[in-house]
């Protein structure tokens, strides 16, 4: 039995002083909360501060990007020993905001993955095709892809620790959400995939949480699906109430 995932990821959102407000609602709403594993990802800036918040909770903090590099020249750049300082224990990885502003490759992305493997940091990998691929028939190409190229030299043993996160790209921050029957149906090929790259057990133990404007009126019947094991929310991670009504969907 998987344990549910449902992490926030704020995006370009919240100054230090509305991200403590967040933070203090979603602690009010959610401290205790064990049945779901809590991951909040705000912006670097305000990492400090909610990570002081939900110390001694339950929740845990997530940032929204990782270097691929231990320290050095790299202007703008955040690394694995900075956020571990934080007490970070999530990384998202490749998300598609990423890949389409910042030009992020498979190769890339990897190379950070392996580094938070590395670091004992657990990465959310974000894989998803645009409407153009699905329309086109290559949402599982392209998908595919981005698993066996993001997860290369990935160990089996790792895919406990690691998450994987389906998120079309046409679904997010659009409104448009998959149907419980389209996620389902990826979730499934991406553990399958997994399957064939690892083995059985390492499929059966990776969590694949679904992302694209999941709510808490859809996210019943999304986090009900065999293979759908959590979200990773945007908008309705910025509200504390709609947050933790999603995180208790998932309960
Ligand atoms: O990382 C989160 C996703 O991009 C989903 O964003 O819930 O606003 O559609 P959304």
């Amino acid at each position: 039995m998987r344990k549910k995932i449902i992490a926030g990821n704020w995006k370009m959102n919240k100054t230090v002083e509305e991200a403590i407000e967040l933070a203090n609602g979603v602690k009010r709403e959610l401290a205790d909360c064990t049945e779901v594993d809590v991951v909040l990802c705000p912006p670097f800036t305000a990492i400090k501060s909610v990570s002081d918040i939900v110390s001694e909770t339950q929740i845990a903090v997530g940032s929204q990007n990782m270097s691929s590099e231990d320290e050095g020249a790299y202007t703008g750049e955040i690394c694995h020993s900075m956020l571990k300082e934080l007490f970070v224990r999530y990384v998202i990885l490749g998300h598609s905001e990423r890949r389409e502003y910042y030009k992020e490759t498979d190769e890339w992305i990897n190379k950070k993955v392996i580094k938070a493997l590395e670091k004992n940091l657990r990465p959310i990998l974000c894989v998803g095709e645009t409407l153009e691929d699905r329309e086109s028939g290559s949402t599982e190409k392209v998908v595919e892809v981005q698993v066996r190229e993001g997860l290369k030299n990935v160990a089996a043993d790792a895919y406990t620790e690691l998450v994987i996160a389906y998120e079309p790209v046409w679904a997010i921050g659009t409104g448009k959400v998959a149907t419980a029957e389209q996620a389902q149906e990826v979730h499934a090929f991406i553990r399958a995939t997994v399957k064939d790259m690892v083995g059985e057990e390492a499929a059966n133990a990776v969590r694949i949480q679904y992302g694209g404007s999941m709510k808490p009126g859809n996210a019943p019947e999304l986090l009900a699906q065999p293979d759908i094991d959590g979200g990773l929310i945007g908008g309705a991670a910025l509200d504390a109430e709609s947050f933790a009504g999603i995180v208790k969907a998932g309960m």
